[in-house]
């Protein structure tokens, strides 16, 4: 096992990575406030790894309440976080109960976000069983649910206590699901990493065929590069929305077609090929640089073109973007491949034509 620490002051937490984490019971009582947690899973994961997670807490004497979500993005909503408090409310959970999310990142989301809420803020641990949530969003403390009219739109900064990544969780997961989540891995490389985007190029088949060793390599470099600038900028005043290269575009589409329809690393594969394609525009990035992004997407198995959708319709979901400042669009856009930057200069022709340079022609 190795660990990482958020180096957030007196909220700091560790994110143990390792194997066969699930059941190591006394990883998680440390940041427990009293003898008593509520897991909340989905129903695809509930069948693998509740019982490795609620059997290893019971063994060791603490109360466990559990709450099976249905699966899928488009239950990321208010109807399902509040059967979250339902079951709370119900098993006389109180204030220092702490709530464990385990799954992918929806569930990691809506529990967090559920967790903020609960008593105006009850602790929480993320167990991260996806690829894209244990590289990405069981850290730094984003939670959140979707509206109709625009993604993750409700939400709080709310940070969990540990971050438990047991890498064995990985063997179960969708081919689909896993080259999702090397769209977030891809990120990091892009924006900030360029020697770590060198090292995705030469062990790309290594991280397909599941080698332990690569994910977790991977897995480690991106919750180290998250983890900084998580502590740059919690609140993403700043450097943190580099993180979202590609995500506006991406958001767009997976509001657009419909929650669920597209992958979130899906969208944030072709959503970062536009930002890549506008960049170019811009006379930032070579044609070159494009072509290169292009070539480890479709290795990784990952669209490289978008679905039919209007270049018009994404300008109007891109307006809900929580970049957005006093109602000018803010993108993130590559200077350079290893270097992000947020700009506000992108000409409205040109983001047209980044949309439609990778959406299907008409
Ligand atoms: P997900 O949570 O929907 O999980 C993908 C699928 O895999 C689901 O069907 C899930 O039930 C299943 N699954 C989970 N673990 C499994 C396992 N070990 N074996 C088999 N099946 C398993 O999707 P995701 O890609 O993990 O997360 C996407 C969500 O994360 C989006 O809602 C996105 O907005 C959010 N996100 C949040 C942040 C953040 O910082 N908070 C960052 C990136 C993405
Ligand atoms: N996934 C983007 C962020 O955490 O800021």
């Amino acid at each position: 096992m190795e660990t990482l620490s958020v180096a957030l002051g007196d909220r700091a937490y560790p994110i143990h990575i390792g194997r066969g984490l699930l059941g190591r019971s006394e990883l998680l009582l440390p940041v427990l406030r009293q003898p008593k947690v509520a897991i909340v899973t989905n129903t695809t994961v509930a069948p693998l790894y509740l019982d490795q997670l609620a059997g290893g807490l019971r063994r060791a004497g603490v109360t466990v309440a559990e709450i099976v979500l249905p699966d899928g993005e488009r239950f990321k909503d208010w109807q399902t976080l509040n059967s979250i408090f339902d079951v709370l409310l119900e098993q006389r959970c109180e204030r220092s109960t702490t709530l464990i999310a385990l799954g992918g990142g929806v569930v990691g989301d809506m529990t967090g976000f559920a967790a903020a809420c609960y008593q105006r803020g009850m602790p929480f641990i993320q167990v991260p069983t996806t690829l894209l949530s244990q590289v990405d969003s069981s850290v730094g403390g984003k939670t959140a649910i979707n509206h109709p009219l625009g993604k993750n739109m409700i939400g709080a900064f709310y940070q969990p206590r540990l971050v438990l990544a047991d890498t064995d969780t990985l063997s179960t997961l969708p081919d689909r699901e896993l080259r999702a989540g090397l769209a977030e891995v891809i990120k990091y490389g892009l924006i900030r990493d360029l020697p770590f985007l060198e090292w995705l190029e030469a062990n790309l088949d290594a991280l397909l065929a599941r080698d332990p060793q690569a994910l977790a390599y991977a897995i480690h470099r991106s919750c180290h590069n998250k983890a900084e600038v998580v502590v740059a900028d919690e609140h993403e005043n700043g450097e943190r929305a580099l993180l979202n290269l590609g995500h506006t575009f991406g958001h767009a589409i997976e509001t657009g077609m419909g929650y669920g329809e597209w992958l979130h690393g899906e969208a944030v594969a072709v959503g970062t090929l536009m930002a890549a394609e506008l960049s170019r525009r811009m006379g930032w990035i070579g044609s070159a640089d494009v072509q290169r992004i292009e070539s480890l997407y479709v290795r990784a198995g990952l669209p490289v073109c978008g679905p039919q959708l209007a270049a018009e319709r994404y300008l109007e979901l891109m307006q809900h973007d929580k970049k957005v400042q006093d109602g000018k669009l803010r993108l993130v856009l590559l200077q350079a491949v290893g270097r992000a930057v947020v700009s506000d200069a992108a000409q409205p022709a040109d983001i047209f034509g980044a949309v439609a340079s990778r959406s299907p022609h008409v």
